[in-house]
């Protein structure tokens, strides 16, 4: 009797506890409450149908993370032109054309119906005119054995015009929002560094200059789509390499996304062959929870838009203290979510151990060779 007296004294407390957890309670987001503050990161699936949209099993993946209470969905890199595909991932999904609405608004009703909220993720460009592109090319980019070319200013004006559109079809799809790709050192988010953009153009030089095609493509899509509708970046808090981006230029370019039509900034960083990636330091002993935390936190104190934290991140009552200590106001995650799509229904019902996914990145090696999106512990 006793006993039973006690444990449902603990679970009253787990629930009084969960209650006031701000990271599960609900959060107003430009316009948009979600309900709570746990958000899914952009995670390719490699699963698209062969015209690129949503396929029956990518749809699954999707309906299992709202029905397992996400707050906010953010979709894979969605690129706004097929032909600018990166051949390693061409089961991306793009959305280039007006017929593909009606798919792409399948996914958006079927999120919406279990209450969470969707933002689509524009994907970086590769290729451009059936050529290899960067902003500039650099030594180490000829030793990579791809014939790279440098993009002219009127590629790049067409390059706007197509997040331009591809935005506009993502609200007439039903997408909340839409987040620019400008993190991991992928071609756009190349742009924003002085260490890999030394163009002479507009979009070279000064820190205005850096973020101009950010900019740019932001002041586009809210010219198609309205003012209203709420436009994220996802960025680097730095490039982590000897004469990279700093987190005080991240600083002064977040500064600029955010008086010019930005709405949120999900905080990444790194890149393929530095010292620390998106997933994280390479060295497994530099690696901690919540490996940008600091950097995120720079970044929220100095703008008044809202920080989405990603990177790392396995233990809620870690996140609590994150939003507590006013360093982020939302919490992302990829891999766990790959590995326990209902983890938030799991900490919601009160079982608030951390996420056992051990970030041995056998999720990336699945997409890398060709198949579908898989955490191989759970195989
Ligand atoms: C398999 C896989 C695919 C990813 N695809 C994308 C993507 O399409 N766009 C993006 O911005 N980030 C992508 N990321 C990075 C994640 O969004 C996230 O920034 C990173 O994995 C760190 O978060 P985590 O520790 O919670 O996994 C991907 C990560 C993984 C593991």
């Amino acid at each position: 009797m006793v006993k039973e007296i006690c444990s449902a004294f603990t679970l009253i407390q787990k629930i009084g506890e969960e209650t006031l957890m701000k990271l599960l309670s609900s959060f107003e987001l430009c316009g948009m409450t979600l309900k709570n503050r746990v958000v899914r990161s952009a995670t390719m699936e490699n699963m698209a149908t062969s015209d690129k949209m949503p396929s029956k099993e990518l749809l699954h993946l999707y309906e299992e993370l709202a029905k397992g209470d996400v707050g906010l969905i953010i979709t894979s890199g969605v690129r706004p032109d097929r032909t600018w595909n990166n051949p390693s991932h061409n089961r991306g999904m793009c959305l280039d054309r007006d017929d593909q609405i009606p798919v792409f608004a399948e996914l958006t009703e079927l999120v919406h119906k279990f209450g969470s909220k969707i933002v689509m993720q524009l994907g970086s460009f590769f290729v451009f005119n059936g050529d290899y592109v960067l902003p500039s090319v650099l030594p180490d980019d000829y030793a990579s054995g791809i014939s790279y070319r440098e993009l002219t200013t009127s590629e790049i004006k067409k390059i706007v015009s197509a997040y331009g559109a591809a935005g506009l079809r993502a609200s007439k799809a039903g997408f909340d929002a839409v987040q620019i790709h400008l993190a991991h050192g992928f071609p756009l988010s190349r742009f924003l560094s002085p260490f890999t953009n030394h163009r002479s153009d507009e979009y070279g030089g000064s820190i205005e200059n850096l973020a101009r095609i950010g900019v740019e493509i932001v002041a586009e899509i809210h010219q198609r789509v309205g003012s209203q509708f709420p436009i994220f970046i996802k960025m680097n808090v730095s490039d982590f390499c000897e004469g990279g981006m700093t987190i005080d230029d991240a600083v002064q370019l977040a500064k600029i996304f955010s008086l010019n039509g930005v709405s949120a900034i999900e905080t990444s960083g790194g890149a393929i062959g530095r010292e620390v990636s998106w997933l994280g330091p390479v060295d497994p002993s530099q690696w901690r929870e919540g490996y940008f935390k600091d950097y995120a936190a720079a970044i929220k104190s100095q703008v008044d838009i809202p920080v989405i934290l990603v990177g790392g991140l396995r233990d809620p009552e870690m996140m609590e203290e994150i939003i507590l200590h006013n360093q982020s106001d939302l919490i992302a995650m990829s891999r766990p979510l790959i590995k326990e799509p209902c983890i938030v229904k799991r900490w919601i019902k009160g079982d608030l151990t951390s996420s056992d996914c051990t970030s041995c990145d056998s999720c990336s090696t699945t997409i890398m060779n060709e198949k579908n999106l898989q955490c191989i512990l759970e195989e």
